[in-house]
């Protein structure tokens, strides 16, 4: 079995996997959105001090499968570097009194194979990462080999969608609550700009888009709470089209035959429905991660060390980094 922490942004997760059946044994995230909440987006400090309480509370309802584990994986990149600090130094200090191999995993790589938890992997695949800290579309060809087809020049679809809560004074994280405001709003009411549309670029942005939202906002001065249903609304259609354009133009070039969402913003189901018939009008395969993986979580991260394992990638634990940035792409 393999042993996997992830603590690169906001969720303390620990996961036990079965290497040869990939089967689930244990998982367990506390999440700290309410923490944050009142911030309006994650504060590191503290985010890294509820690591410190958390992660070991998780590891203590392990210790049984302790006698059975042959790795301890670890999220090291890309992250808030002083939250994968608690989750490197735990990997760590357990590789080492435990005398087992160490595995870094990349988040990114983590949150592809979250859509093969309990599963074969079917590779290749071109795959759409949206979440917090990221927004590009993947050509994955198998564990190792991964090239970035997009990505975005400023800000990430899910962070735009915090910010635009933030702005409407709604809490942190902002996806889910603009998706449920979102469902009660006029989606044609504000004509905001699709971002690079009559771009030949093919890549994202978000911070114009986040710019015309809050002109807008300041324009209106005192919001109604329909007002912010149909600013969310409004907001949605235009971010969803954009990733949707983009998408298509890959779609054109590379004419893929799978494809996939994943990332916390692929738990979208406005997201997903657009996908979806796009994904349906051109014959192609669509997948997502299960609703539960698609936000930060161990287990991806030990479904992923299990590839890591069969290939004998293994970390130093005397030198494995927490890297703020992807040193892989
Ligand atoms: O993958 P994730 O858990 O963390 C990172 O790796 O960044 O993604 C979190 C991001 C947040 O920005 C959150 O607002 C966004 O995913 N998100 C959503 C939805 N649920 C989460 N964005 C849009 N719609 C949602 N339903
Ligand atoms: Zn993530």
């Amino acid at each position: 079995m393999i042993l996997s922490i992830e603590s690169s942004c906001d969720d303390s997760s620990i996961a036990i996997t079965e290497i040869e059946s990939k089967k689930l044994i244990f998982h367990k995230k506390i999440s700290q959105e309410r923490e944050h909440s009142i911030y309006g987006g994650v504060v590191p400090e503290l985010a890294s001090r509820l690591h410190a309480v958390a992660l070991p509370k998780i590891l203590e309802e392990t210790k049984e499968f302790f006698p059975k584990l042959k790795a301890i994986a670890v999220t090291n990149e890309p992250g808030l570097s002083v939250t994968l600090m608690e989750g490197v130094m735990m990997a760590k200090a357990l590789s080492l009194s435990l005398n087992l191999p160490l595995i870094g995993i990349n988040h990114l790589i983590g949150h592809i194979y979250s859509l093969f938890i309990e599963k074969e992997a079917v590779l290749p695949k071109t795959v759409l990462l949206v979440s917090g800290g990221h927004t590009m579309i993947l050509e994955v060809e198998d564990y190792e080999i991964v090239r970035v087809e997009a990505k975005t020049l400023d800000d990430s679809f899910g962070e735009s969608f915090d910010k635009v809560a933030k702005m409407l004074n709604l809490g942190y994280p902002g996806g889910p609550i603009i998706e449920e405001y979102a469902k009660k709003g006029d989606s044609n009411r504000f004509d905001f700009p699709i971002p690079l549309k009559n771009s030949s670029k093919i890549a994202f942005s978000f911070s114009g888009l986040k710019n015309a939202v809050r002109l807008k906002i300041e324009e209106l001065k005192t919001l109604s709470e329909q007002d912010k249903y149909d600013i969310a609304a409004s907001f949605q259609k235009a971010a969803i089209s954009h990733l949707l354009q983009k998408t298509k133009r890959v779609f054109d070039i590379f004419k893929p035959k799978d494809f996939a969402i994943v990332g916390g913003a692929s738990a979208n189901l406005a997201l997903r429905k657009a996908f979806e018939n796009e994904c349906k009008k051109r014959k192609i395969n669509i997948e997502f991660a299960d609703l539960k993986f698609c936000s930060d979580n161990a287990a991806m991260i030990g479904r992923a060390a299990i590839e890591a394992y069969k290939l004998n990638k293994f970390s130093d634990p005397l030198a494995l980094k927490a890297n703020p940035r992807s040193t892989i792409f």
